[in-house]
């Protein structure tokens, strides 16, 4: 045991002496694999994955505690993983020519960080990510507050779309330009991947973890069969659940429900749609529990968050600019950078920000473009400010739709270099990036 895995070890020791929680380090292999997208029965689609499968294996640990990571990288052309969400150090976050070099294929890279805040979280590439995380190369990566709510289930629910052909292969063009300055790469088959696949009882508490992983698809979605409340967006605690069984979720957003099954048919996963219900996966329910007394879904504990101090706040506004139908799309056809914030396309030298650690933000989000944007922040959570102006929800990623405006508030205490970017990935790939940074 080297000095540093002691230290990790006596410190989990120290927090909880009844556990053990030496992180056994994971090998994570990403490398080609062959997946069954479409229905059982109908071709497998050659993909990529993590480990054998896509999605990959699901990471878990309980809060506080360190993954340990063995990244190595066979897809064929260079990679890396970003963990989304989690607020970890900087030059573990995955992203290449920001916080590391890119792995090449053939290459490794040891990711070790440790997890601050329980909730749910997932792990992608953040290389040529459009086409790399399109292809499957992505994960669940839950952490496990100290004490875990009273549920009978835990299920993680991914959802995806894919742009598949008849013979199950992924339709190329990832690059397609046209995509990329609508609405990007939509598929033509989508599906709710749960974990794990076994039956629930009527009466059952279920905790279902949503995670959009879709590249540019935003997903309305709704449960039929239980009744419960909304605990969680985007991995943090809501201070008070919601009643609501009808989510929107941008790329890469988390919605984490707690529910009671009221049925003993099935559970229902659906994308609703102007021609009704599209069936996005289920979960069966056999038998009855009878033990279970329902109780009040409470909140789950707070996460560390830092408060914002408003009287110190730097305010900054963040423009959204490009795509289909704008004064900029002539121009960015001939270069490939069709969208932009504040006139500027792709990564400059210079960031959009620099911050002193612990300096509070308000940044106006404004989307002056006729898409919807799903902005996503690195390394920390921010939050959506409200109508009256009160603090919203904490988010790592924000909606902002078509010609509308929201204001963030944020704390940068997490020092060193992140990239602030649209989450729906073919616009990201033209251009709709930018960075910060916290010294
Ligand atoms: Cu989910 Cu920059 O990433
Ligand atoms: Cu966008």
């Amino acid at each position: 045991m080297n000095r540093r895995d002691f230290l990790c070890a006596t410190s989990a020791a120290a927090l909880a002496p009844s556990l053990s929680f030496a992180a056994p380090k994971t090998e994570l292999i990403a490398e080609p694999v062959m997946a069954q997208i479409l229905p059982e029965g109908q071709p497998a689609t050659p993909s990529l994955g993590f480990n054998g499968g896509t999605p990959g294996p699901v990471l878990r640990t309980r809060q506080g505690e360190v993954f340990d990571i063995q990244f190595q990288n066979r897809v064929g052309e260079g990679s890396a993983v970003h963990w989304h969400g989690v607020r970890l150090t900087n030059t573990m976050d995955g992203v290449p020519d920001l916080t590391q070099e890119i792995v090449e294929t053939g290459g490794d890279f040891h990711y070790q960080f440790r997890a601050p805040d329980a909730g749910t979280y997932w792990y992608h590439s953040h290389n040529r990510s459009w086409e790399q995380v399109a292809r499957g190369l992505y994960g669940p990566l839950i952490v496990e507050e100290t004490v875990p709510p009273d549920v009978d289930h835990d299920f993680i629910v991914m959802i995806d779309d894919w742009r598949v052909t008849e013979d199950g292969t992924l339709a190329d063009g990832f690059d397609d330009m046209h995509d990329q300055a609508h609405q990007g790469r939509l598929g033509n088959y989508a599906r709710a991947l749960i974990e794990p696949r076994k039956p629930v009882q009527n009466g059952d508490r279920v905790r279902l973890r949503l995670i959009n992983v879709a590249t540019d698809r935003i997903f309305p979605v709704e449960i039929e069969g239980v009744k419960g409340k909304v605990v969680a967006k985007d991995g943090m605690p809501l201070r008070t659940p919601e009643d609501a069984l009808t989510v929107i979720l941008a790329p890469a957003q988390r919605v984490d429900f707690i529910a009671d099954v009221t049925t003993s048919d099935q559970i229902n996963i659906n994308f609703p749609t102007q021609d009704g219900a599209y069936p996005l996966g289920e979960i069966s329910v056999a038998g009855e529990n009878t033990k279970r007394k329902s109780t009040e879904i409470s909140a789950l504990p707070p996460n560390d968050v830092a408060q914002p101090d408003m009287d110190d706040a730097v305010q900054l506004t963040l423009t959204m600019e490009g795509g289909a139908m704008s004064r900029r799309m002539m121009r960015g056809m001939m270069s490939g950078d069709v969208w932009a914030f504040n006139g500027k396309s792709g990564l400059t030298s210079k960031s959009f920000h620099t911050f002193e650690r612990g300096q509070t933000a308000r940044i106006r989000l404004e989307n002056d473009t006729r898409f919807p944007h799903g902005i996503h922040l690195h390394g920390h959570h921010f939050y959506e400010v409200e109508s009256g102006d009160g603090l919203g929800d904490l988010r790592d990623t924000t909606l902002v739709d078509a010609g509308e405006a929201r204001d963030i508030i944020c704390v940068f205490d997490n020092p060193g270099k992140w990239l602030l970017h649209c989450h729906m990935l073919g616009h990201q790939a033209a251009g709709m990036k930018t960075w910060v940074e916290v010294t």
